[in-house]
């Protein structure tokens, strides 16, 4: 054997519901489509059509052998207006959630994954104090209709991507630039988890479950200086990381609330984690606050550098702040021609397997190619394609590659010839 999986690990994939579902639902998305802001045009009405297409993706998951299946619900969707919810839409998620459990196949449910709808994006967002109240009415309305058919959460996608992206760099709906807010956002998205940390403990506890696990998902990056001789560099890799992820991440995981993020909810300083969810992809290299890629450096097709063992240093951060499993709940590289992403695969399950940390889950992102937001369905992440004119599912080798780490609980020799020894990654 080259490695084994740890034995209690879980091996599934991950996806988010407005990247795949379809419909012309009233969502940030759709609209921002609406204004030409995805780069190759692509609708995220159209996605992969899995709203129409759900039973055939279950039992796709199914015969990939999944045991776990990260999926998203579409706040535009079950609430399309105010106060409002489209029963139709509650019954088919219960469907759906139904047949993974049918399948045996244990659905990991997040509630926000960087869309809102549109009557909640007018009236300010999570810029907005007065506005939290909506999520936490989002979050109430998924544990009284799914909490029966679901223990496992993730309260909230990634905020501090959800926050530089739309309100830092301009390039996610609405499209702002403007620290102080992002900053808002920040805290607010913090204080949402907490509070949904408790809210869905204390609503499935009275339901009579004691099998509850919520998390949230966090995107975390190793950043490392350009030249790690030179004390800007290395002070700026320390800032950066701080401003992207250290300080937010000790407000939600600890409730410690350092500058220039504020406390205003008097949230106690405690413990707001079952497991650690861990989005990693990828190293940043600085010289400067901000972000940048080295050179002559594995790289993805959208230029990021490829650093499995980035992984372990990232879960080793999030164990840091507090002792819990980690679910590493996105993992993967956009691989346009599926040319390297077994060795991807590969190296970061091999540097998963070899270490002391207690990985529990892992989710790779994702299952089908997808609306990959700003850049549309021309960014290819999936280990299943998805014929844009048909809509006919092809599972890669990629795939094939998954399933048999699975089947066989590691990777063997014969694996390793058959699916890794003759994919190299680009070094640019
Ligand atoms: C997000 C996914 C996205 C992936 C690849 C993560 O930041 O949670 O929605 O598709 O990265 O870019």
């Amino acid at each position: 054997m080259d490695f084994l999986l740890p034995n209690a690990l879980l091996m599934g994939v991950s996806s988010a519901a407005t990247q795949i579902e379809g419909g012309e639902v009233n969502s940030n998305w759709n609209d921002w489509y609406r204004q030409g802001r995805i780069t190759d045009g692509t609708d995220p009405a159209t996605a992969n059509d899995h709203w129409l297409r759900w039973q055939e993706d279950t039992e796709l998951l199914a015969q990939m052998g999944m045991q776990v299946y990260r999926l998203g619900i579409e706040w535009a969707r079950l609430c399309p207006r105010e106060g409002e919810v489209d029963e139709t839409a509650v019954a088919q998620y219960r469907q759906e959630l139904l047949l993974l459990r049918e399948k045996g196949i244990r659905p990991l449910l997040t509630i926000h994954h960087f869309s809102n709808p549109m009557w909640f994006e007018k009236k300010g967002g999570w810029t907005r104090r007065e506005n939290l109240k909506d999520y936490m009415a989002l979050v109430e309305l998924a544990v009284d209709r799914f909490g029966d058919l679901v223990s496992d959460y993730i309260t909230i996608n990634e905020p501090n991507v959800y926050a530089t992206n739309s309100y830092c760099f301009g390039m996610w709906p609405p499209g702002e630039k403007n620290v102080g807010r992002t900053l808002q956002v920040m805290e607010n998205m913090a204080t949402c988890h907490i509070r949904a940390y408790q809210l869905i403990h204390e609503k499935r506890r009275k339901m009579g479950y004691t099998d509850t696990m919520v998390g949230a998902a966090n995107h975390l990056r190793v950043f490392a200086p350009k030249n790690g001789k030179n004390p800007w560099h290395r002070l700026c890799a320390g800032l950066s990381e701080a401003l992207f992820q250290g300080i937010l991440l000790k407000a939600m995981i600890r409730g410690e609330f350092a500058f220039p993020l504020r406390n205003f909810d008097h949230i106690p300083k405690g413990e707001y984690s079952d497991f650690h969810g861990l989005n990693y992809y990828s190293r940043s290299t600085v010289d400067s606050i901000g972000d940048g890629v080295r050179e002559n450096c594995p790289k993805n097709d959208l230029g990021w550098e490829i650093y499995p063992q980035g992984l372990e240093e990232c879960a080793a951060m999030l164990y840091r702040q507090l002792p819990r499993p980690i679910w590493v709940t996105e993992n993967g590289t956009c691989d346009n021609t599926d040319r390297f992403r077994c060795r991807y695969l590969y190296e970061h399950l091999k540097v998963l397997s070899r270490s002391e940390l207690p990985f529990a889950r892992y989710y790779h992102w994702c299952f089908c190619d997808n609306f990959e937001w700003v850049e549309g369905n021309s960014a290819k992440f999936g280990l299943v394609s998805v014929d844009p004119q048909t809509g006919v599912r092809t599972v890669k080798k990629s795939g094939r590659f998954f399933s048999e780490i699975i089947r066989r609980g590691g990777v063997d020799r014969e694996l390793y010839e058959q699916y890794v020894a003759d994919e190299e990654f680009e070094v640019r």
